[in-house]
């Protein structure tokens, strides 16, 4: 088998269309060509009501989301940047996401650099002028993170924390991201299995891995079902997928499911809750 440092040194076979990342493997773009911040923007944070709950939180607790399909980070970085800006001081944001097959550095330099350096700011101006603005914020955030990822590849071991993923801590430790990646740790079966050995829950979900007919293994009953047993009630989910395949999976393990306006060309986008009893 190859070593993971072999995979993420040459990353996926890429194809570029307006400067997104489209995968050959699968068929399918990472995001909307030409406007996945704004997506992802809409889809997943707007979508989950992110800023909301991370104002909300309490000094010293820790809000854990997790992603399926890290893809380029896209998901993590605008995330990241958000809860820097609305959670209190000392409270942490737990990050969790597999990747199976992961970009190398610079795929992703390429996929993002551009969009979070050049793009007017999406979140509300910061009130205070001594505050860092938005922007700025999000590109902290990357660049901190790039050179975490890269030091992946010149010393894995370090990086390693467990047999099953890297961590890799960022803007004074308030960002834990856990990536699981590569072939076998990286896939999304493995990584759910993982979570509920470990008894992890997740505060809310995004379900981000290529369309469901390109890529059934990551719109599985299984996967379904782990994402359940690691919900509470009031867990949140969004995806851009209203397959009715999805929508019936997931309301299958106890998840209530609205379609919300979607982004850009799709008319809709998937909402889910698991109800507060
Ligand atoms: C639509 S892309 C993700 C886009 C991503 N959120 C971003 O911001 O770039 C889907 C991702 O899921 C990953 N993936 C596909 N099948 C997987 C599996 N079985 N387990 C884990 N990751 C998988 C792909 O390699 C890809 O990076």
């Amino acid at each position: 088998m190859e070593l993971l440092v072999d995979i993420l040194s040459a990353g996926p076979e890429l194809e570029w269309k307006q400067n997104t990342p489209f995968s050959k493997k699968f068929d399918d773009p990472y995001y909307s060509l030409g406007c996945g911040l704004e997506e992802s923007q809409h889809v997943f944070l707007n979508g989950n009501k992110l800023s909301q709950k991370f104002i909300k939180l309490v000094t010293n607790s820790t809000f854990s989301l997790a992603e399926l399909g890290f893809g380029s980070g896209l998901n993590f970085y605008l995330s990241a940047a958000e809860f820097i800006k609305r959670a209190p001081s000392r409270s942490c944001l737990n990050y969790i996401a597999c990747e199976k097959y992961p970009l190398s550095p610079s795929q992703i330099e390429k996929a993002v650099k551009e969009i979070i350096t050049t793009k007017p700011p999406l979140i509300s101006e910061s009130e205070s002028k001594s505050e860092p603005k938005p922007e700025q914020e999000l590109a902290n955030v990357f660049i901190e993170f790039l050179s975490s990822y890269n030091k992946i590849i010149q010393s894995p071991r370090e990086a390693r924390i467990s047999p099953q993923f890297y961590s890799i801590q960022i803007m004074k430790k308030r960002i834990n991201l856990q990536l699981y990646l590569g072939e076998l740790r990286g896939d999304v079966k493995n990584m759910l299995e993982d979570l509920e050995q470990r008894k992890q829950k997740v505060d809310a979900w995004f379900l981000d891995g290529f369309a469901p007919p390109k890529n059934p293994e990551m719109w599985s009953k299984a996967v379904f079902r782990s994402m359940a047993n690691l919900s509470k009630n009031g867990t949140s989910l969004t995806s851009y997928s209203v397959a009715a395949s999805v929508r019936s999976g997931l309301a299958e393990v106890g998840f209530s499911l609205e379609r919300k306006t979607g982004f850009g060309k799709k008319r809709h986008m998937l909402y889910g809750l698991k109800p507060l009893l």
